[in-house]
């Protein structure tokens, strides 16, 4: 499907997207020298991803303050991440949260599905500077690219409420090599 393959695919689902109310922008990073090494290594440990945060989350205070997100991490995945392939497994499949979903990628790339009250599915990939807030009760998936790398803020109101309510909508697999 040319929506999973097309790098500039995302533009061409953005009326998609807005019509299931979920907020995607634009927000171009301009990393300095140090930020920028640390995005570029495959894993990183606590503070490392604590620097991260602290530097990047300035970016999206506004948001912070306009749907009340009181916390923030970095959640990090690479081809050495323990687990990936079962996390993948669970986050491909449809689901919804009961808070927001909000993610700002700073390095790699994710696909994400997105359905409307209808059932059809859209793909949008995304990468470095694209902010998404994905409302509670918008059904949703993701996985990895080819690349299998990704580095993306979480914002979270309340990380107690992080369940995936699974739709047991059939499926194929979204396709882990786009
Ligand atoms: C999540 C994304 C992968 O629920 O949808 O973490
Ligand atoms: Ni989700």
């Amino acid at each position: 499907m040319d929506t999973m393959t097309s790098p500039a695919s995302h533009v061409c689902d953005a009326d998609f997207v807005a019509g299931i109310g979920v907020h995607w922008e634009r927000r171009p990073l301009t990393p300095e020298p140090g930020l920028a090494a640390l995005l570029q290594q495959p894993d990183l440990d606590h503070g490392g991803k604590a620097t991260v945060v602290q530097a990047v989350g300035t970016m999206v205070v506004d948001e912070c303050v306009a749907h009340g997100y009181h916390s923030m991490d970095l959640v990090v995945l690479h081809p050495g991440t323990p687990g990936l392939d079962e996390a993948l497994e669970r986050f491909d499949k449809p689901h919804t949260h009961a808070d927001d979903e909000v993610r700002y990628i700073l390095e790699g790339e994710g696909l994400f599905g997105f359905f409307n009250a209808q059932g059809q599915e859209r793909v949008l990939r995304v990468g470095p500077g694209d902010y998404l807030r994905i409302p509670a009760g918008v059904e949703h998936r993701f996985t990895l690219t080819a690349v299998r790398r990704i580095k993306a803020l979480r914002l979270f109101a309340d990380t107690a409420g992080w369940v995936a309510q699974y739709t047991q909508r059939p499926a194929a697999a979204m396709a882990a090599g786009s």
